[in-house]
């Protein structure tokens, strides 16, 4: 079997001690244990003014660690600036913010040049190479120029836009070129695959030849579906296990005679968290009934908060929750418990277990992990139920959830009331059928999926 090379910005560095908060490094983590293999990227160290030097090499069980620190400047251009503000921004449809400065794409373009030239000379000749998200588009391209012969694969973990939006980044051109150098492009669902093919079909730089495959500058690449899935035994093994984890007991007798409705995600403005409080804000006012019983406990680790964007997300999202809460709650109860801690899988998995509503509303989201966590740890004669935005890649598997639109408050606030008055039967006809699927398609078959179609592509001898 060949080894697996994998290369992400992002890498839970091991013995770091925090709780990997973020899709792409749990699902890594997850399909790498699994199958062992090199995984190279950012340290999320910065060396300041100073040049990066050697990449740090640590063995940890099956998995090899390459990680590389980056300077200040790589940080603000690439990571915080053309990732981040230019990218992210645009591939969840937010025009409105998207940032765009030469010299954050000439500092995205160099990081990449540099993760090139630190994996090349680690290579070996049969090694499959899998590239992930939108932080690594150029690496292909970088490595060809490089000499680098193997086969490169690169999966994006978030949306891809159609053209009238994606023509909005001055580059789109470039990245279109950098995407075409890979030997297979996935993504997770055809919405994104499509939009893709589209941006390369307007632009002229290639075609559709066959069913899944582009002719553009002269070579074929594959363009797949892939959505990805999670460790769904592991995660089930988790939330039961959790049921004798003291610290999720003692939370569990703080909820006691609570309807749990839980929220979970990075502190990112696509996961449409103000709009989530409003619906629950509202949901609250109009089903009087729930006041005092329902509680939503909504669970938001800080993210990426050198991106103004992000901080300005901090305060407004405080503020929300405590303007809610300054009307709504009374001695001894508070409608929601706001927590900006990181909390790890074992415990995450006990709370998703005594929800009795997982609310899901992204107003964008490549796929949504938590979605597929929160179904896998629920208790099958007894499951709770998903309020999912339909704006969620999972969305399109997830057929047991009820599906809301994240900008019409009423609706979600709407879904939360008919969540929590589903009786036993539906909620076990609803969640059998999305468990059963996600047995299916977990992360081991996402990955062996991928690296199958990635194995039928030609090399380059
Ligand atoms: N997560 C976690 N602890 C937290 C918050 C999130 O472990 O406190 C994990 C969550 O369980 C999921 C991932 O972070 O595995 C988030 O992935 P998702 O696809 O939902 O969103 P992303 O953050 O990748 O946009
Ligand atoms: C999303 C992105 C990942 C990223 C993660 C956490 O899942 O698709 O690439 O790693 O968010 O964001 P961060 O900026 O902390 O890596």
């Amino acid at each position: 079997m060949s080894r697996l090379v994998v290369v992400s910005n992002r890498v839970p560095v091991p013995g770091k001690g925090k709780a990997n908060a973020g899709g792409l490094a749990v699902a890594l983590q997850a399909a790498l244990n699994a199958r062992g293999g090199l995984w190279m990227g950012w340290s999320g160290v910065s060396s300041g003014a100073r040049e990066p030097g050697a990449m740090t090499i640590r063995q940890e069980g099956p998995i090899t660690y390459a990680l590389t620190d980056l300077s200040r400047k790589d940080i603000d251009e690439y990571y915080a600036g053309f990732a981040n503000s230019t990218l992210w921004p645009l591939c969840h449809y937010r025009l409105d913010i998207t940032d765009y400065a030469r010299k954050d794409m000439a500092g995205y373009f160099r990081v990449n040049r540099f993760f090139a030239r630190q994996l090349a000379p680690n290579l070996k000749e049969d090694d499959l190479v899998w590239a992930h998200d939108y932080h690594l588009i150029p690496l292909a391209e970088e490595l060809r120029r490089m000499g680098v012969k193997n086969r490169i694969g690169f999966f994006l973990h978030i949306p891809f836009p159609p053209p009238d939006v994606f023509f909005a980044l001055p580059v789109h051109a470039t990245i279109l070129a950098g995407l075409s150098a890979y030997d297979i492009v996935g993504f997770q669902t055809a919405y994104d695959a499509d939009n893709f093919c589209a941006c390369i079909e307007r632009e002229g730089i290639g075609r559709r030849i066959s069913e899944g495959w582009i002719e553009a500058r002269g070579r074929r690449f594959k363009v797949g579906v892939f959505p990805i899935g999670i460790d769904t035994a592991g995660f089930e093994k988790a939330a039961k296990d959790a049921e004798r984890n003291p610290a999720v007991r003692k939370i569990a007798r703080s909820l006691i005679d609570r309807d749990v409705v839980i929220g979970v995600d990075r502190l990112d403005y696509s996961k449409g968290i103000p709009q989530r409080f409003l619906a629950f804000d509202r949901f609250i006012r109009e089903n009087p009934a729930h006041k005092g019983r329902a509680t939503l406990l909504q669970v938001t680790p800080k993210s990426r908060s050198d991106v103004p964007h992000y901080l300005e997300m901090q305060r407004e999202v405080a503020e929300l929750a405590g303007r809610v809460n300054g009307e709504l709650a009374t001695l001894d109860w508070t409608p929601i418990r706001y927590v900006n801690s990181s909390i790890a899988h074992a415990i995450l998995a006990g709370l998703y277990r005594i929800a009795r509503v997982g609310l899901v509303t992204p107003m964008r989201d490549g796929m949504n992990l938590v979605a597929k966590e929160y179904v896998a740890a629920q208790r099958q004669d007894d499951p709770g139920v998903l309020v999912l935005s339909r704006f969620a890649g999972a969305a399109r598997e997830m057929n047991g959830a009820i599906l809301v639109n994240p900008y019409d408050t009423e609706a979600v606030s709407q879904a939360i009331a008919q969540a929590l008055s589903l009786p036993l039967e539906a909620r076990v006809e609803r969640h059998s059928a999305m468990l059963d699927h996600l047995r299916k398609n977990d992360i081991a078959a996402w990955c062996g999926a991928f690296l199958d179609a990635l194995s039928e592509t030609n090399p380059r001898l």
